[in-house]
């Protein structure tokens, strides 16, 4: 089966077995019938974060589990329940159409809402953390239903359980999130404030925030449909507090957020624009002009071309900045 628009990216590859799963119990048939053996199942939802090889052996589950209601509130939070096969964006805005804000910063993120808790979606100061509730899988090997909670899902900064021991291990079918009955607008990023005093809005509903958002991401960043990319490219790399001093003496313009234990976030795209390499390309691949953490296919990009601009970036930014930049799509 070709995948080639399965991924975002438009890697070419071909995987041997595909099935398409529209109910957790077809997953657990297939684990209690022995069809994943030892080897680890490729999970997919949208395919927008993904970096695929030519050739894929084992079996590719595409999650196309659908489903959202509301099943309860209490003083404070609805709860709202989603199928993994979900598209991430049309349920951000159904919550808000039928009145349970909470997700707007998240609006127009692709994929999947089973994808969203492997990396802990992220953007315009919300993770997707902060408003789960609970999730739903299926455990590969035991074909067992398992519920976790957010301890159990490890969250960090584009990290969870999902991308270290639980992944192709634990396949999401269902997320449950926790929106907050009384709603505040998340304003701090600036590009963001920026965004509203422009339309003019000063008191924003949820609908101001996410429309502002989807204006924000719509200048920035390339549409996969016209341009292939997977977001992102790399992760903010986070720093010691000491290593940023330094840097600061040397670069006074770089871009920085303190974390909660004092360690510093980098601006990738900054540190990578600085590099030299915005907009530059090497072969069919390059560093999106308008956000140079976006790396780009120009058309017919195989994965090695992907790794020789990855890396040679990387050599760039530790040579000029002495910051190792990490890949932040997986790569199966
Ligand atoms: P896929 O690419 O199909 O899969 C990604 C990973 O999740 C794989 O490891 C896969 O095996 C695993 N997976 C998928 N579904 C499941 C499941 N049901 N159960 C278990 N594992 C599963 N990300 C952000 O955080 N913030 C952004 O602002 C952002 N902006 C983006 C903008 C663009 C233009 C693009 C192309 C990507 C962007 N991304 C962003 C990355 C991407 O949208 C997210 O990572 C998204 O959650 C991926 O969803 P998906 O369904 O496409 O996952
Ligand atoms: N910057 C540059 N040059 C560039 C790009 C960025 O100087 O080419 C500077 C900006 O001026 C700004 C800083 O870098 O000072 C941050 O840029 P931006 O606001 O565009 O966000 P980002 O840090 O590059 C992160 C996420 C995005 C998310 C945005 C908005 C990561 C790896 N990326 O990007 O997530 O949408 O913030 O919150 O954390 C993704 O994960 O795929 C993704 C797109």
């Amino acid at each position: 089966v070709p995948l080639d628009r399965y991924n975002t990216f438009g890697l070419p590859c071909v995987a041997r077995r595909y099935a398409e799963i529209i109910t957790p119990a077809q997953l657990s048939e297939l684990a209690r019938a022995g069809e994943f053996g030892s080897r680890s199942p490729l999970i997919l939802g949208g395919g927008s974060n993904l970096l695929l090889p030519a050739e894929l052996d084992d079996i590719v589950l595409k999650i196309s589990i659908r489903g959202r209601e509301l099943i309860g509130s209490d003083d404070d939070h609805h709860f709202v329940r989603a199928g993994a096969g979900e598209n991430w964006h049309d349920f951000v805005r159904w919550t808000l159409d039928m009145g349970w804000p909470g997700l707007e910063n998240l609006s127009l993120i692709p994929g999947t809402v089973g994808a969203a808790p492997v990396q802990n979606i992220g953007a315009y100061g919300l993770e997707m953390c902060e408003r789960m509730l609970m999730l739903e899988t299926v455990d590969l090997r035991s074909g067992a239903r398992v519920t976790m909670d957010f301890d159990a899902c490890r969250f960090g900064y584009r990290d969870s359980l999902f991308k270290h021991e639980g992944a192709g291990r634990f396949a999401i079918t269902a997320v449950t999130f926790r929106l907050p009955k009384r709603w505040t607008p998340l304003t701090r990023y600036l590009d963001v404030a920026k965004e509203l005093a422009a339309r003019g809005i000063i008191d924003p509903t949820p609908l101001d925030v996410s429309d502002a958002i989807i204006a924000i991401r719509l200048r920035k960043l390339p549409d996969p449909e016209k341009i292939g990319n997977a977001g992102s490219f790399f992760k903010n790399p986070v720093v010691s507090a000491s290593l940023h001093d330094a840097l600061l003496a040397r670069f006074p313009a770089i871009p920085a957020h303190r974390q909660f234990d004092g360690s510093m976030k980098l601006a990738a795209g900054w540190l990578i624009e600085q590099a030299g390499w915005k907009g530059r390309d090497l072969g069919p691949v390059g560093m999106f002009e308008g956000q140079a953490l976006v790396m780009v296919n120009r058309g017919g990009a195989t994965r090695l071309d992907v790794q020789k601009l990855a890396e040679t970036v990387q050599a760039d930014v530790l040579d000029k900045f002495g910051v190792r930049l990490e890949i932040e799509p997986v790569q199966p």
